[in-house]
């Protein structure tokens, strides 16, 4: 497979879900009988879900990248963030469609909700800078707001915890401890020199 037809693929991975829920929308446009109650259920997991992947991936691109030298994937760290703020945008915009108690109440009376609430609209400012412009004007700063991540991970953490399953929790508390000791620079450096080693000599 060439590298090209590989990035294709990576770049639109995260179509995958959109097109497995496709059927949901379809159904409400249609006037399915129960559909709309049906997309409040089931909107937050595969929604949710898509935005935790593509969240965790795109925060593995940069560690990839020092481990492999795969300089053509870095265009994926954008990508799946973009997605991950799509995904998360439209979890959220469901749910203040659709919930049948009223939107701010769930949000009131639901720390695990208001968790994932909140590290959704945390990732609009950082989906819309994810640009060269705004790297450009904003300079030094882009680099701080984009250290926003930490935080939205935290909030993704306690909504997992609250709304959903410890072991999905657990796992994304791991892989993101993980990937974030990986970019630290002297761990980082010590990747790229492990890629360097002759094939031979690679353990
Ligand atoms: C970055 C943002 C978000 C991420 C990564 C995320 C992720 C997830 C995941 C992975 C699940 C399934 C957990 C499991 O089954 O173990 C989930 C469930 C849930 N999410 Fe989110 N979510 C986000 C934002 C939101 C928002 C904005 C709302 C609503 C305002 C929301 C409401 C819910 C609810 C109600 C559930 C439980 C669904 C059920 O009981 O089946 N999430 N979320």
């Amino acid at each position: 497979m060439t590298t090209r037809t590989r990035l294709t693929l990576l770049r639109l991975a995260p179509l995958v879900p959109v097109l497995l829920a496709v059927q949901l929308p379809l159904d409400v446009l249609s006037g399915a009988p129960g559909a709309l109650a049906e997309l409040h259920r089931r909107a937050p997991d595969v929604f949710g879900f898509a935005a935790l992947a593509t969240l965790v991936a795109g925060y593995a691109v940069t560690p990839l990248v020092t481990a492999t030298g795969a300089r053509w994937a870095v265009i994926l760290r954008r990508d799946y963030g973009l997605w991950t703020c799509g995904f998360a945008g439209t979890d959220l915009l469901l749910a203040a469609a659709l919930d049948p108690a009223g939107w701010t109440v769930a949000v009131a009376g639901k720390a695990g909700v208001a968790a994932g609430t909140l590290a959704a609209l945390m990732l609009v400012p950082l989906g819309l800078t994810s640009n060269r412009v705004a790297m450009r004007v904003l300079g030094r700063d882009w680099k701080r707001l984009h250290r926003l991540v930490l935080p939205v991970f935290a909030l993704v953490a306690v909504h997992l915890v609250l709304v959903g399953s410890e072991a999905v929790a657990v796992v994304f508390v791991v892989a993101v401890t993980l990937l974030r000791i990986a970019r630290v620079r002297s761990v980082a450096r010590h990747l790229a020199a492990w890629r360097r080693l002759p094939a031979g000599v690679q353990r």
